[in-house]
């Protein structure tokens, strides 16, 4: 099955509180972003960020320029539909990263979680970092949480890669200075562990 389908499946199938990677709140990905102490109209992107709380959060918070990029429409429309009207704030994206042109210099923040580790191939992976260098300003930031190697291999049933810090920092490349990084464990709905690493990275000027 393409990646598409497998995730479009996914969110039509499934109640978003009962999918593995659920949260009522990305309680560490707010408290990094509100530490970055950012301009409220900060261009931030959310990659893979299907119906996560996060733009909900960001929201509430007064950031007026959030954008949320998913391969699944569905994901999206979960999220779009909770929002009711302040959904009309968000800048929708239903694209997949891995093909997607997004705009030049286009973000000061770009927030992924548990999304880079489903590339396990390195064409994907490559056209992610073209992305994400193409549409990060420099100076701007990078939060990225990732399988830690002691998680399971797959995630949603697709293996994924698993990151050290210092492995993540040889992918992520010379061009971002790695500013922060912490383990996190997350206990799936159904009571599996995940740990996960989190890292705040920023792009050179
Ligand atoms: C494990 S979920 C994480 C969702 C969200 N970031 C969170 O933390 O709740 C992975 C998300 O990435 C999306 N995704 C997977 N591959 C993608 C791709 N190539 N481009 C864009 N989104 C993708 C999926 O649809 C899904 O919403």
């Amino acid at each position: 099955m393409n990646p598409k389908n497998h995730w479009e499946n996914i969110y039509l199938n499934n109640p978003p509180e009962k999918l593995g990677w659920y949260s009522p709140s990305l309680r560490t990905s707010l408290e990094w972003i509100r530490s970055l102490e950012m301009n409220r109209d900060a261009r931030i992107i959310d990659v893979g960020g299907g119906a996560s709380f996060l733009v909900d959060d960001l929201i509430r918070l007064g950031y007026s320029s959030v954008s949320v990029l998913d391969i699944s429409e569905n994901a999206l429309s979960l999220a779009r539909e909770r929002l009711g009207e302040k959904a009309e704030q968000v800048t929708w994206m239903v694209r997949d990263v891995t093909r997607a042109d997004l705009p030049l210099q286009g973000y000061e923040l770009w927030h992924d979680r548990a999304v880079f580790h489903f590339l396990t191939r390195e064409d994907e992976q490559k056209k992610y970092l073209d992305n994400l260098n193409t549409s990060l300003v420099p100076g701007g930031y990078l939060i990225i949480a990732v399988f830690a190697p002691e998680a399971p291999p797959k995630c949603s049933g697709l293996p994924v890669q698993r990151y050290a810090a210092e492995d993540l920092v040889k992918v992520i490349g010379q061009d971002f200075e790695l500013i922060r990084h912490q383990k996190e464990l997350h206990v799936t709905p159904g009571g599996v562990e995940q740990m996960y690493l989190y890292c705040l990275f920023r792009k050179l000027q």
